[in-house]
C-alpha cells in the first residue's frame, strides 16, 4: 500500500471511530514470522464473548482472541500476508470501539541493511528522556528489543509514578499506555526477567494466581514463540527467535528453566515460584545450531536479561551470575553468538569479545544495556572483578543501544537519551 493510499484509508478510518468503554489501550505490534504481525491491545471492561477483537488494515478485515486475567481482557490479532517494504495504516478495536489509526513498515525479510534499537530496564519513573526519543526515531528502527525488566508493575507499592494508580494492572497500564506511540507502530519485542515474575520482587505472597509465574508478562505481550518453534502454546514468549534478512535474532530467559535457575517452582523468596515451560536449553541449542549453519545468516544476536559480567557481582540469589553463564556462554560459543544484549545492572558496560573469564578472539560480545531508565535509577560503577573484560562503561547518563546491520559488517551505538548523542561506537565483522 502507497503512503498515499494510506491517507485515503486515514480518512475512512476516522468516521469509524468510538471511544470510551472498552476502548483498546497499550496498543502495541510484533513480529509474528514471516510478513506478519500481531497487533495486541488491552481493555479494561468486558467487551463480551460476542465481541472479537479486530484490526482492519489495508482493504482487509482480520479477527483475532481475547484473553482475560485478574482485571483486564487481553486481545491480539494476527495479521498475514503483509507487502514487505510497504507502509500500512491501521485501526484496532473490539465490538464497536476503536483505537486511533497507527502506522507502521512492514520490513523486508531479505533486507541486509537495517537499524534496530536496544532498551532495557525501564519502567514508568525516569524513563521519560527515554522513550521520548525512542519514539520520536521510531521512523528509523525497523524493531525494538526490550532486554526484560519491562514495567517493574512489581514495584507497584514502593512510590512508583502516582498517575498510574496504586496496583500491579495500573502500572502495567501506564506503561503500556507511555509506549503506545512507539509501539503501535515499531515492532516492540520484549525477553523475561526478575521484575515480571510475579506481583513483587520480593516475594509472591499474597499475589493472586494471574499475577505470578509471568503470567503478566506473557498476558500482555505475543511473542513468535509459535513461529519459531519454542512453544505449541499461544503466549509462550519466554524464549523464542525471528530472522530479519542475513541476522538472526534468540531471546533467553535468564530467570526460569535451566540448571540451578534464579526461579524454580520451589522459589519462596526473591521473586516467588515460576519456570516449567520446558526444555529451553534444548530449543536454544537446536535453534543456533540451524542459524550459525545457514549461510545466509552473517550475524547471530542474542537478548537476555542477567549478564555474564559486570564489574557489580552482587545479585540475587547470590550465585546467579555463575549459573547464568555456566547454562548459556558455553551455548554461546559454540554456536557463534556474536552479540550478547543484557540489562539487569542499571547502567551501560560494554565488554570486550570474552569466553570463560578471558578476553577470547572469537568470544561473545557482552553488553549490558540496563540504563532505560526505572524507579531503581541508574547504578554506579561496581567493583567486581571482572574489569579487565570491560571495554567501555558509562554509569551516569540513561540511554539505549542502536544496531545498524548493514552487509557483512554491524555497528553497534550507545545513545544518551537526554542528548540523543553517541556515548560509544564499535563496528563487528562478519565472521560466516
Ligand atoms: C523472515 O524470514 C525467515 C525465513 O523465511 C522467517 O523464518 C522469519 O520468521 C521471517 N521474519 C519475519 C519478521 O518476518
Ligand atoms: C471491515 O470492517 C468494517 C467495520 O466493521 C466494515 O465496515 C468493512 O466493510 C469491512 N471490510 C471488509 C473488506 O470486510
Ligand atoms: C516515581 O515517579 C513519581 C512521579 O514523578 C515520584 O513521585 C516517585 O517518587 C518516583 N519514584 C522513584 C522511586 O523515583
Ligand atoms: C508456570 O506456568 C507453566 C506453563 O503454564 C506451568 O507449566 C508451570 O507449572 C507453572 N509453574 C508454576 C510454579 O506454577
Amino acid at each position: 500500500m502507497s503512503r498515499s493510499l494510506a491517507f485515503v484509508l486515514l480518512g475512512i478510518f476516522t468516521a469509524h471511530q468510538v471511544f470510551g468503554a472498552g476502548s483498546p489501550k497499550g496498543v502495541h505490534i510484533a513480529f509474528a514470522g514471516v510478513n506478519s504481525i500481531t497487533i495486541s491491545f488491552y481493555t479494561t471492561l468486558d467487551t463480551g464473548e460476542d465481541n472479537l477483537p479486530w484490526a482492519s488494515i489495508a482493504d482487509k478485515n482480520f479477527t483475532g482472541s481475547t484473553t482475560k486475567s485478574k482485571s483486564r481482557y487481553h486481545h491480539d490479532v494476527i495479521v498475514s500476508d503483509l507487502e514487505p517494504g510497504e507502509v500500512y495504516e491501521y485501526i484496532t478495536g473490539v465490538g464497536s470501539a476503536s483505537s486511533e489509526p497507527f502506522t507502521f513498515h512492514m520490513i523486508d525479510n531479505k533486507s541486509t541493511k537495517f537499524k534496530t534499537a536496544f532498551v532495557g530496564d525501564m519502567g514508568v519513573n525516569n524513563s521519560q528522556a527515554t522513550i521520548d526519543l525512542l519514539t520520536k526515531n521510531r521512523d528509523q528502527y525497523a524493531w525494538v528489543h526490550h532486554v526484560g525488566d519491562v514495567s517493574y508493575a512489581d514495584d507497584f507499592d514502593v512510590k512508583i509514578e502516582p498517575s498510574s494508580g496504586d496496583g500491579y494492572d495500573d502500572v502495567y497500564d501506564l506503561f503500556q499506555d507511555e509506549l503506545e506511540k512507539l509501539a503501535a507502530s515499531t515492532p516492540y519485542m520484549v525477553s523475561p526477567e526478575n521484575h515480571d515474575v510475579t506481583c513483587r520482587v520480593t516475594s509472591d505472597l499474597g499475589c493472586p494466581e494471574q499475577q505470578r509465574n509471568f503470567s503478566a508478562f506473557r498476558e500482555r505481550w505475543r511473542m513468535p514463540s509459535i513461529e519459531s518453534g519454542s512453544s505449541t502454546v499461544e503466549h509462550h514468549n519466554v524464549w523464542y527467535s525471528y530472522r530479519i534478512g542475513n541476522a538472526h535474532f534468540v531471546s533467553i530467559d535468564t530467570e526460569s528453566d535451566f540448571p540451578n535457575a534464579p526461579t524454580k517452582p520451589s522459589t519462596k523468596i526473591g521473586g516467588g515460584a515460576g519456570g516449567g515451560f520446558g526444555d529451553q536449553l534444548g530449543w536454544l541449542k537446536n535453534d543456533l545450531k540451524e542459524a550459525n549453519e545457514d549461510e545466509s545468516v552473517d550475524f547471530i544476536v542474542a537478548m537476555g536479561h542477567r549478564v555474564f559480567y559486570s564489574s557489580s557481582i552482587t545479585d540475587w540469589p547470590l550465585l546467579a551470575v555463575k549459573h547464568v553463564k555456566e547454562a548459556f556462554e558455553p551455548i554461546f560459543h559454540e554456536y557463534n553468538v556474536d552479540l550478547y544484549v543484557c540489562g539487569h545492572k542499571h547502567f551501560y558496560e560494554r565488554g570486550k569479545p570474552s569466553f570463560e573469564d578471558k578476553e577470547a578472539e572469537g568470544g561473545t560480545t557482552q553488553i549490558i544495556n540496563g540504563a532505560g531508565g526505572c524507579n531503581e535509577g541508574v547504578q554506579g560503577e561496581g567493583k567486581g572483578k571482572a574489569h579487565h573484560l570491560i571495554a567501555k562503561g558509562n554509569y551516569e547518563s540513561t540511554g539505549y543501544g542502536e544496531l545498524e546491520v548493514d552487509g557483512k559488517e554491524m555497528t553497534w551505538r550507545y545513545i544518551l537519551s537526554e542528548s540523543g548523542s553517541v556515548d560509544d561506537e564499535i563496528v563487528i565483522k562478519s565472521r560466516r
